[in-house]
């Protein structure tokens, strides 16, 4: 860190504090969640990952996440009941699934898609905090509405209509695979959906704040989040981790591939975090739910191939802070769930929409426009040369 983060003098001779990546910048006051980097503690709203890991669901969280507290009986069944009624989007959106081309990345699809949306919106120029919560929730309802939808056309086969009788992650899995799912896969997606709804200033979140602190609009907000989500140092972790473990093989060739990415300086996907300098907790309980799915499907390859990459890594590497994370076990539980690879990432965009949502409504409620500044440390006073004479 220390070379990231210096004394520099500006261009007009005035010191200023130079933080590469804005690490350790605090740009508000948040209080959707809270991370302890050193610990590796997680709390959504003030409640420890691990307790709405056990005993939460996605629709919960994301009604927890939105409104600030945990829902009432009646509050949850009506907002569950919300988002099943709006699981529906446009037959217009579908239409334009289809005709986007079959080998594009599904994260660009759902990019262009969610921004499409916004085009359907009938009251447009209305910015009133119900109305974006309103706007937050057909969100939430959409996104795996569509996701499944991209990935259906992109593996060929029809598109497959949402129910009303299943839960959010029983749902996606249904217009996944077409065929209702049985009741743990269910729940690991449920529990891996609460795990990445909301993670502090991540890069796609505060993509998502600076986008609406210029009172630009919610499904901007969205689309660039989801552009951000994309990038490898990301959201698309997860699909690069689970192409080393495909690439790796075999658990004999894990530490001289491991060992070798070090010495080239190059990274080993699904390790290391900007805020975590220890194991994060979120991998923690993923890399539970990978060893019983292992133990489930009687294909333990790939579960310990895992423990094998941490293992060298962490004898490696640990000292410098380089552990697990969220990307790095989540990779196994989708493909024991025998998920697509492409779909990976869209998955985390189906949770983080609510994290994302959520905070836009907070930047919403006392918003001053995000703009930090650059030094230019090039030559000043330069004098304008004409075509001809370059
Ligand atoms: N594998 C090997 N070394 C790693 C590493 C990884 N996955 N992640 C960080 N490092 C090393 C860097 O090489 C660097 O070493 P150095 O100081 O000797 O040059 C040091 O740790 C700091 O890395 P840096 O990239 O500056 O940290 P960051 O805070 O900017 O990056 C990530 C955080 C997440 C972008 C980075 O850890 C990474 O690229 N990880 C892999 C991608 C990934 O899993 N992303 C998902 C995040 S949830």
């Amino acid at each position: 860190m220390a070379d990231k983060v210096r004394e520099v003098i500006d261009e007009f001779g005035r010191p200023a504090e130079f933080r590469e990546g804005l690490e350790g910048v605090v740009a508000a006051l948040s209080m959707i969640s809270s991370i302890d980097g050193e610990n590796g503690v997680l709390l959504y709203r003030g409640i420890p990952i691990e307790q709405l890991a056990e005993h939460s669901t996605f629709e919960e969280t994301s009604y927890f996440l939105l409104y600030g507290r945990l829902p009432k009986r009646q509050e949850l069944t009506e907002f569950e009941n919300k988002l099943k009624s709006r699981r529906q989007v446009q037959p217009a959106i579908l239409d334009l699934i289809r005709s986007f081309p079959a080998t594009a990345n599904a994260m660009d699809l759902l990019r262009t898609s969610v921004s499409a949306l916004g085009l359907y919106d009938t009251d447009p120029a209305n910015s009133a905090p119900e109305k974006n919560l309103d706007r937050a929730i057909d969100l939430i309802a959409a996104f795996p509405t569509i996701v499944a939808a991209i990935q259906r056309r992109q593996s060929g086969q029809a598109v497959v209509a949402p129910r009303t009788d299943l839960s959010h992650a029983a749902n996606f899995l249904y217009m996944v695979n077409g065929e209702a799912p049985a009741e743990y896969a269910s729940r690991v997606l449920d529990v891996a959906l609460i795990l990445h709804a909301d993670h502090g200033f991540n890069a796609s979140t505060f993509t998502s704040r600076v986008v609406i602190s210029s009172l630009s609009d919610m499904y901007a907000a969205i689309t660039a989040a989801v552009g951000s989500l994309k990038g490898p140092l990301h959201g698309g972790a997860n699909s690069e981790v689970m192409t080393t473990l495909l690439k790796i093989g075999s658990i004999e060739k894990v530490e001289a591939y491991v060992l070798e990415r070090l010495k080239n300086k190059q990274k080993v996907m699904g390790f290391g975090h900007r805020v975590y300098h220890t194991y994060d907790p979120r991998a923690r309980i993923l890399s539970q739910y990978s060893q019983k799915l292992a133990q489930q499907t009687g294909n333990a390859k790939w579960f310990d191939m895992s423990k094998k990459v941490e293992e060298i890594m962490i004898r490696e590497v640990g000292e410098k802070g380089i552990y697990p994370n969220v990307d790095f076990y989540s990779a196994t539980v989708y493909y024991y769930m025998g998920l697509d690879q492409d779909l990976f990432t869209p998955i985390f965009a189906v949770s983080r929409i609510a994290g994302w949502t959520a905070h836009v409504l907070e930047q919403m409620q006392n918003n001053r426009l995000f703009r930090p500044r650059a030094i230019y440390p090039g030559e000043k006073n330069l004098a304008y040369v004409p075509i001809e004479q370059r």
